[in-house]
Order: structure tokens, then C-alpha cells, then sequence
């Protein structure tokens, strides 16, 4: 069933700089302490480029493309520790282009420690050319700026290709997580387990579409849970099924999904996208004190407690095995410092 996704992506342009396939590891500890599911984590916050992350996996399709197109310069927007901003840095330059990135204010109230350190540092470390932009909560006006950044380029001399954001476009970074979806049922059958399902952070929505386009073009039972990390589960469930039908179109892919399909819960998102609640900080210091794994406090912190309250209310049953999908975001922990209490 691997060979549908196979197929469907041998076609797409397409970069390889990611550390693939990433390991697929139990969590034992963590299993016994929640006294319930057999973990595992799955560890996309080991691709490799630059600190790694599950914006990897999709920069390898829109590099791809901006090669394909003979850019020189890449464009993108974010916010201010937009793991997808560095990430695409990093391939840039990597792969001998430049690279301009719009950071977005989309988390009041931070300081000098957010605005500089993290992926900031290593956005400037990689060469980026920054450029702010004052609201975090347009996604249409910010993509409508990057166009003008574009333009300003193009004025220049160059050849500037640009990666939006917004869920106005097609979905080609989630083309990464269809892969990583017949990449991790690959890595189940030969560890001879069977998993009933994959928790992830649902932000963009292209890491959730993606994961549940692949599961469902394998034919795969495996439930994907979403844990919102940007806005809530009203707005997020129809924008998780548009990008995935999508992504099954963009694919070439005939398979049907429908609302059933769909599975998120926004129960963890506190008091909105960058802000730590006591859920996520309970599931960075479990992650750390029983496995030694580190999570973001933006999307990790709050996808692992999505799982955790998951399990203690019944969501997730004792007998399941769940795969835990790290995404990344390591930089940020550096730019959280203050709010971490440590
Ligand atoms: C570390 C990390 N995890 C999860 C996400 C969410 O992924 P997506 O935007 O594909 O929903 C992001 C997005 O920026 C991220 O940087």
C-alpha cells in the first residue's frame, strides 16, 4: 500500500537535504507513567538541516519547485520564531540562494529574549534578509506583502520565489507528510506493531493534511489527531479537511475523505498560538524528566499534552499504541527562556 504514496510523489519536483527516514522510537517511560497506551515518538525533530523539524519535510517540495523555476531568492513569512522561516534560510542556502523572511507579531507581550534569540539568532546566523510585518493574525495581508517583497526583488534583478502561507494556496509542503505517512507505517510493519493512532500539531495544517491524506490513500485505519496550536477547533477541523482533499488532488490522489475523518481538538490551546499553559509545561518536563526528550513550548509542548489529557479522559484507550509526532521547534525553547521558569 506504501507504493500508492510512492507513485503519486515520484512526479512532484523535489529536493533531498532531510535526514530521512527519522527514527521511530518507544517511549517506555512515559507509557508507564501514564499508565495506559504504548507509546512511541516518532522523531522529525531529526531531519537534520539546521536543528531539524517537520518543516523538512515540506521545504523539500517547494525547493523543488523554486529550483525548478530558476529562483535566486526565496521568499516566506512567519512568526517571529517561525521554525518554517528558518528552515527555508537553511535550504536556501544550502542550495545557493538568498533568502528574505517576513517575521509576523502574532504573540503580544514578548520581550528582547523572543524577538532576538531562537530561530531569530539562527535566521540571522544563516544570512536571512528580515523584514516585520505588524500583524499575526492576517494571513491574506501578509501573503499580500510577501508578493510586494517579491516584486521589490524582481525590480532588482532577481528571481524571487515565494512560499505563502495561507490556505489560499496549494498545500505542496504537505506533500511531505504523505510520504512521512507511509514512512512511519513502513517503520510499524517491520517493528511488527500496529498503530491506531498518530497525535500531531495542527497549525498551518499542512503537517495534519498531509498525515491524514497518506493514511488515507494507503487505505490505512490509523486515526490522526490534531492538536490545535493556532486557532480553535471550529475554525481548524474544515481547514484540516480542505488542505487534505487538496492535498489528495495535488497528489493525483482519488481517495474520498470526509468529515468523519477529521479529528482535532483544541482543549490544549490555552490562551491561543506562542502562549505556555500548565498543560504544555507538565508535558515538557515529562517529555524531558522520562524520556530526555525536549519539546517547543509553541507546538510540541501542546500536542504531547493533547495526548496526555487524551489518555486521562478516555479519548485514547489504555490498550492503543500511539505515535507521538515530534515536529520540532527546538530553537524556540531558547527564545521561551523567561517564561519557562526554569
Ligand atoms: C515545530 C513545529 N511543529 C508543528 C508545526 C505545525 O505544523 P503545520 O504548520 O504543518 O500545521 C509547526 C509550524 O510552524 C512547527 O514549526
Amino acid at each position: 500500500m506504501m507504493d500508492v504514496v510512492a507513485q503519486a510523489l515520484a512526479n512532484h519536483p523535489r529536493v533531498r537535504l532531510a535526514h530521512l527516514p527519522t527514527p521511530l522510537e518507544a517511549m517506555e517511560n512515559l507509557s508507564e507513567r501514564l499508565g495506559g497506551p504504548r507509546l512511541f515518538v516518532k522523531r522529525d525533530d531529526c531531519t537534520g538541516v539546521a536543528m531539524g523539524g517537520n518543516k523538512s519535510r515540506q521545504a523539500e517540495f517547494y525547493f523543488g519547485r523554486a529550483v525548478e523555476a530558476g529562483a535566486d531568492t526565496v521568499v516566506t513569512t512567519g512568526a517571529f520564531q517561525s521554525n518554517h522561516a528558518r528552515m527555508c534560510c537553511a535550504y536556501a542556502r544550502k542550495l545557493g540562494m538568498a533568502c528574505e523572511i517576513q517575521l509576523e507579531h502574532r504573540v503580544a507581550g514578548k520581550g528582547d529574549t523572543y524577538l532576538k534569540s531562537g530561530n531569530v539568532l539562527l535566521d540571522r546566523l544563516l544570512g536571512a534578509v528580515i523584514h516585520e510585518y505588524p500583524d499575526g493574525e492576517d494571513e491574506a495581508g501578509a501573503d499580500r506583502n510577501l508578493s510586494k517583497i517579491a516584486e521589490a526583488i524582481a525590480e532588482r534583478g532577481g528571481k524571487p520565489y515565494v512560499i505563502p502561507l495561507s490556505a489560499d494556496h496549494p498545500p505542496v509542503g504537505a506533500l511531505g507528510y504523505v510520504e512521512a505517512a507511509a514512512e512511519l507505517v513502513a517503520q510499524a510493519e517491520a517493528m511488527g506493531i500496529s498503530i491506531d493512532t498518530v497525535v500531531v500539531p495542527s497549525g498551518s495544517a499542512s503537517t495534519h493534511a498531509g498525515m491524514l491524506a497518506g493514511m488515507k490513500a494507503m487505505g490505512s485505519p490509523v486515526r490522526v489527531l490534531g492538536i490545535c496550536v493556532r486557532r480553535d477547533a471550529a475554525a481548524q477541523g474544515p481547514r484540516v479537511l480542505k488542505r487534505t482533499r487538496e492535498t489528495l488532488e495535488l497528489a493525483g490522489l482519488s481517495t474520498e475523505v470526509t468529515d468523519t475523518d477529521v479529528h482535532v481538538t483544541d482543549a490544549w490551546l490555552g490562551d491561543g498560538y506562542g502562549r505556555l499553559n500548565d498543560a504544555a509545561r507538565e508535558a515538557m518536563t515529562l517529555a524531558a524528566e522520562c524520556e530526555g526528550l525536549l519539546l517547543d513550548p509553541v507546538y510540541t509542548a501542546k500536542s504531547l499534552a493533547g495526548l496526555i489529557g487524551a489518555v486521562r479522559d478516555g479519548t485514547i484507550g489504555a490498550e492503543e499504541t500511539v505515535v507521538f509526532l515530534h515536529t520540532g521547534g527546538t530553537p524556540a525553547l531558547f527564545a521561551y527562556e523567561e517564561f519557562l521558569g526554569h
